[in-house]
């Protein structure tokens, strides 16, 4: 059609809001300008288990501006505890003297200047009651217990493992080990505080407006409506801004103390601990085969950190039990508890560290066998979840083994490990499996449409550096047969109608459909009072017929009516509020939304097809025969995740997970005293990350792909997928290169010595 704009979903189109962040212009939580601000400063715990028996806060108090200190001694009870990720109970901070973990918060101390505060919180005096520690899994009076399962997250299983995996002819027993990480987003976990009246409102990154808002309303015993939360932008989460923290609560009691607006900016080390992170993980896996390479057995075993209070667990048998036919299958999670802080969702928090030990498994498997490793995922690949027997929405698994295996040139890779040098470098080519579940929650969304043409949408989303307020301008574009810069987005304000938290990659998904659906709410209004009018070109047309493009109203043969006209017919400015629920969920689902509920239709959770995002991983890594250096010249991956709605921002996406995975494997460790159970690389400088000069060609294959099953637009998120397998092509590039099998992250030079 000449007048149509064409499609806008799937065009690469460059951010909106990239203007006003290259420009200072953003405003980020801790941004915002307030009359008369006082400024918080943490106090945190020096010791990792025992009691606070008391303060000395006199030199504290004596700081030239401190205005305040909150203790346990002066402020417990007023405040709920808050729940942990997985909604259960979590580590206190001031509501008792209690003290669970190295750096908890044990006083908040406000003052008239950043400065003063900090000064008197290094002031403050605490005297402890220290018991030992225990840091982690072999620590002395760490306790490991089965996690409970419950019926939504049941351990999968299939058919009788153990005996088939007993007479399997060719079989792998292998254990694994992934270390504690911490996200270490750019933008500290800030928090600013404001009162008018009975309403609170807290600037806060988060990615989860509506969850933030109820959490807070739980714990201040305040009416929903009384609680708002802002955070248009955050300069990252990558999941730990997901689940609410204890500071929040207790910054706000501190401005209504002071009756003023309290700032919180805690220090990067300081975010280790009263944030969450990504718990260190150990893996038994059992897998057999028949000479062919079909599996017969899979036995995955895991055991998860945690908190002392805390069941958190992330149980990423879910994914592993689900990537390959196999007719048995037996899984088993276990939680050990320590004296550390509670973790949480961490890029991929399940699939991360149980997909290292199936990705290195199915290397190992196809050694013992003798065969390709590509070969081997081949062999076993499905169509049906082997669990429950469904059928997957849409997998296309092997097209992106195949494409990113042609890119990356695996046909001149010779098997046998350490037969590809290069001078004095040792050359390994290693690959994996990447995939994540399609998860897409109820959503709520605000949509008007003026008669010049310029939309507004407004949802409560989130901003995390995904590129979230371009996907929906360009769905309402789309929708709405605009042009992208007449779309304005507003999200990031609880005031806003409500989406789920920004987590499980559902955040694509959730928007983009419920925009949608906003866009047809529209179309159908214009067209409807378009075909009863007398005066325009549509009386008596089929509603259904009559298309919005080009920025006017269209109808069979061209007909076409300017949007000025249509929408003046229905009055000043059209409005509609819409809600989304997926199919599958309750209908109550859309009202658990204005309650901070976030129900979820997740990828291994529905009754008609289980869904995934599916991707490959290849790596060529470098190591030096004397040396031992090891370098990461090459990266291709590939991934098929349904629609796309902007491979610009989806590149960038992918880019960064798979950098981040490579990371994961070689660099990235928060390192535990196990004497005092402490961290002690808390800063940028010892924690460390990869730089330019550590990644070297980075190829991203976006994989066509449709979906008609997994929700109308066919999106599946793609915030985790890119981490997910990275780190086990790079260790079965290592042992490629060095004919060593290095089971335990990440890969250092003193293992390959
Ligand atoms: Mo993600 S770790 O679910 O933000």
């Amino acid at each position: 059609m000449a007048d149509d704009t064409g499609r806008l979903i799937g065009k690469p189109a460059i951010r909106i809001d990239g203007p006003a962040k290259v420009t200072g212009q953003a405003r980020y939580p801790s941004d915002e300008l307030l009359q008369n601000p006082a400024y918080a400063y943490l106090v945190t715990s020096s010791i990792s288990r025992g009691r606070v028996r008391g303060f000395d806060l006199a030199a504290a108090r004596a700081v030239p501006g401190v205005l305040d200190i909150l203790t346990h001694e002066s402020v417990a009870g007023e405040v709920k505890s808050p729940l942990g990720p997985d909604g259960g109970p979590t580590t206190t901070t001031l509501e008792s003297d209690q003290v669970w973990h190295d750096g908890q918060i044990v006083a908040v101390v406000t003052a008239e200047t950043f400065e003063a505060a900090r000064e008197a919180a290094h002031k403050v005096v605490v005297d402890y009651v220290a018991e030992p520690p225990s840091a982690s899994f072999d620590s002395p009076g760490a306790e490991a217990q089965p996690r409970k399962s419950d019926p939504q997250r049941k351990d999968p299983a299939v058919g009788d493992a153990a005996t088939a995996f007993a007479a399997a002819p060719v079989k792998i027993d292998v254990r694994y080990s992934t270390p504690t990480q911490h996200h270490n987003a750019l933008e500290l976990f800030t928090t600013t505080c404001v009162w008018d009246g009975p309403k609170l409102t807290i600037y806060e990154p988060t990615q989860s407006m509506w969850g933030l808002k109820a959490a807070l309303a739980r714990q201040l015993s305040l009416d929903l409506a009384n609680v708002r939360t802002v955070s248009r932008y955050a300069g990252g989460g990558f999941g730990g801004k997901g689940a609410p923290t204890s500071r929040t609560a207790w910054i706000a009691l501190a401005a209504k103390r002071l009756k003023r607006p309290v700032k919180l900016a805690p220090t990067r080390d300081q975010g280790f601990t009263i944030a969450t992170y990504r718990a260190e993980t150990r893996h038994h896996l059992q897998l057999g085969a028949s000479r062919d390479g079909k599996l017969t057995a899979l036995i995955h075993e895991g055991w998860e950190i945690t908190s002392r209070p805390s069941g958190y667990n992330v149980a990423g048998t879910a994914t592993t039990s689900r990537m390959y036919a196999c007719p048995n299958v037996a899984t088993k999670v276990n939680i050990v508890h320590a004296d550390r802080n509670t973790p949480g969702y961490m890029r991929a928090p399940p699939d991360t560290p149980y997909m290292f030990a199936l990705e290195c498994g199915m290397d190992e498997l196809a050694y013992a066998l003798g065969m390709d490793p590509i070969e081997l995922r081949r062999i076993n690949d499905t169509q049906v979840d082997p669990i429950d027997g469904r059928p997957f929405s849409s997998r296309s698994l092997m097209k992106c083994f195949d494409q990113a295996a042609a890119k990356f040139g695996w046909a001149r890779r010779n098997p046998t490990p350490g037969s590809m040098r290069d001078g004095d470098w040792l050359v390994g080519l290693g690959c994996a499996t990447s995939c994540y579940p399609s998860n897409i929650g109820p959503a709520a969304a605000r949509l008007s449409l003026a008669p010049t043409g310029k939309a507004t949408i407004q949802l409560a989303g989130h901003e995390i550096g995904t590129g979230a307020y371009t996907l929906v301008a360009i769905i309402v574009a789309d929708g709405l047969g605009l042009k992208i810069a007449d779309v304005k987005v507003q999200m990031g304000d609880s005031d806003l109608p409500p989406v789920p938290g920004a987590g499980g990659s559902n955040n694509a998904a959730s928007t983009a459909n419920v925009a949608a659906k906003a866009c047809e709410a529209v179309r159908g209004k214009l067209a409807l009072a378009a075909v009863q009018a007398n005066d325009g070109p549509f009386a008596g047309a089929d509603p259904a017929t009559l298309k919005l493009a080009g920025g006017a109203l269209v109808g069979p043969g061209g007909r076409r009516e300017p949007l000025e006209k249509a929408v003046g017919r229905v009055g000043g400015a059209l409005e509609v509020h819409v809600e989304n629920v997926p199919q599958g969920l309750p209908p109550d689902a859309a009202a658990g939304l204005y309650q901070g509920r976030m129900a979820m239709a997740r990828g291994t959770g529905r009754k008609d097809v289980t869904a995934f995002a599916f991707g490959a991983q290849f790596v060529e890594v470098r190591i030096h025969r004397h040396t031992r250096e090891i370098r990461t010249p090459r990266v291709v991956s590939a991934f098929a995740s349904g629609t796309i709605v902007n491979p610009l921002t989806a590149y960038s996406q992918y880019m960064g997970g798979a950098i981040w995975g490579l990371s994961s494997a070689l660099h990235e460790v928060t390192e535990i005293d196990q004497r005092s159970a402490r961290y002690v690389n808390t800063n940028f400088a010892d924690y460390l990350i990869p730089v330019n000069a550590d990644i070297g060609q980075l190829d991203v294959i976006l994989v066509p792909e449709e979906d008609d099953r997994v929700n109308p637009l066919g999106i599946k998120g793609i915030g985790e997928i890119g981490i997910v397998g990275m780190n086990a092509a790079v260790a079965n590039a290592v042992f490629h290169a060095t004919g060593k099998r290095i089971r335990d992250l990440p890969i250092r030079i003193e293992d390959l010595l």
